[in-house]
């Protein structure tokens, strides 16, 4: 079958939307003000350029070369073992996993853009206890926000490369650049932003373990929607004759620069009007709610503003996450695209509701194992063990498996002096780094 094909532009922009996303607005502030600021910054600035840029490339080149789903792909680029090369493409699954609890947190999202019209705590303890009536009691409004995700990414998502993904990324992205924009541009006329820009890169080199490292250079891989076969799935439909490692330093610079803009506009706020850079997953929905609160009425404008912000981000993102499942359906098993998008919604919609059950008080010990209830479980089995694996399958596979010639056949001329470093980095770097990441969240290095 002949795949629609992106625009330049059109790949660009919906690649940066699967960067762009949750990972960015919503977890990069608060595990920067866990990790206190500059040298956690530092870190993962250094992250992203040495190993996510190369491996970015990498997912890349497989895709490009590969043309077709994510299996079929690794399948074709194998000199040999093919048969057993292929499962490496199962790695998209770690995407639909992923969705299980993405769905519900930009379900949490669009509550809360309806929410902020009018309604803003007045104190930190009011938003907390607001955020936890809402996730631990409310299932009807959890559920009822979920549905809205599900059935707006299904929807795009049949509609398929150009008339769905590049067609909503050409519109959502901008405005969401715009939006950040306009309120990162208010910030800094505020006299706490030399404060958060004080705090965001001024290292403290006390404050970096083993265990920040590893955040960091999770994180980088996170945020730069790496592993899962996403921007390999995206690079099946770009155009013949791209430049692959311009697109990449677009992707990578366009996700680096509004992940710095959105910390630096939310530190801005919170020292501004709020409690400091708050820690933990609540930064965005109660840290900084009670900051807004105290803007008076253009906080709410800012609050919805915001969070439509936000749900964007996390909108063009889920729609990456979910179809290098759908390609594969339609490559593999000539399923159509309704079929698939239909079925494969369906799946990361019914375990989401289950995900979004395990965090209610009633239901919470029945979904609980160990430490963790099940949404925690899937963030933790897919960041800490799906997504480094992904990424050291790709970076050995274009490293050591594909033929050199055959990469350097492409790459070379682009890259020119570079490639030798780039190659290296595939081969050596990168999967070391990898390693040390996995056992270190698998708690096997301490
Ligand atoms: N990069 C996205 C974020 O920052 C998440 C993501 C990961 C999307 C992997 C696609 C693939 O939220």
């Amino acid at each position: 079958m002949k795949l629609a094909r992106f625009s330049r532009i059109g790949f660009i922009l919906a690649a940066a939307g699967s960067a762009v996303g949750l990972g960015n607005i919503w977890k990069f502030p608060y595990i920067a003000g866990e990790y206190g600021g500059g040298a956690f910054v530092l870190v993962y600035l250094i992250t992203v350029v040495l190993i996510g840029f190369s491996i970015m490339i990498a997912e890349m080149l497989i895709g490009y070369l590969g043309r077709k789903d994510t299996v079929t792909s690794f399948e074709e680029l194998a000199p040999k073992n093919s048969g057993m090369w292929k499962y490496a493409g199962l790695q998209s699954l770690a995407g639909l996993f992923v969705m299980i609890y993405y769905s519900v947190v930009i379900g949490w999202i669009f509550n809360y853009i309806v929410t902020s019209l009018s309604f803003l705590p007045a104190t930190v303890q009011e938003a907390e206890s607001t955020f936890n009536a809402m996730l631990h009691t409310d299932i009807a409004t959890q559920l009822f926000y979920h549905t809205l995700a599900f059935i707006w990414i299904t929807y795009v998502l049949t509609k398929g490369i150009k008339g769905g993904i590049e067609k909503m990324n050409m519109v959502l992205m901008p405005a969401l650049m715009l939006i950040l924009l306009g309120m990162f541009t208010y910030a800094t006329t505020l006299d706490a932003f030399g404060q958060a820009f004080e705090f965001m890169f001024s290292p403290d080199w006390s404050k970096i373990d083993s265990n920040a490292f590893v955040v960091a250079v999770g994180h980088a891989f996170f945020t730069l929607s790496l592993g899962m076969g996403a921007i390999m799935t995206y690079s099946a439909s770009m155009e013949k004759g791209s430049n692959l490692v311009t697109n990449a330093f677009w992707v990578v610079f366009l996700d680096t620069v509004i992940a710095i803009v959105a910390g630096l506009m939310l530190f801005t706020f919170l020292y501004q009007y709020g409690a400091g850079p708050a820690k933990g997953p609540g930064l965005v929905f109660i840290s900084l709610p009670a900051a807004f609160f105290e803007m008076g009425i253009i906080g709410n404008i800012f609050a919805v503003l915001f969070f439509i912000a936000l749900a964007f981000a996390g909108l063009t993102s889920s729609v990456s996450l979910v179809e290098p499942m759908v390609q594969y359906f339609i490559d593999r098993f000539k399923w159509s695209r309704l079929k698939a998008s239909l079925l494969m919604g369906l799946f990361f919609y019914l375990i989401g509701i289950i995900a979004l059950l395990s965090n209610i008080d009633s239901y919470r010990e029945a979904l609980t194992w160990g430490e963790k209830n099940f949404f925690d479980w899937v963030d933790y089995v897919t960041a800490a063990i799906m997504l480094p694996m992904g990424g050291l399958v790709m970076a050995v596979f274009v490293g050591f498996v594909m033929q050199k010639q055959r990469v350097e056949a492409i790459m070379k001329p682009q890259l020119g002096f570079a490639f030798e470093a780039w190659y290296f980095s595939l081969r050596y770097i990168t999967p070391v780094a990898m390693f040390v990441v996995m056992l270190s969240l698998l708690g096997i290095l301490e």
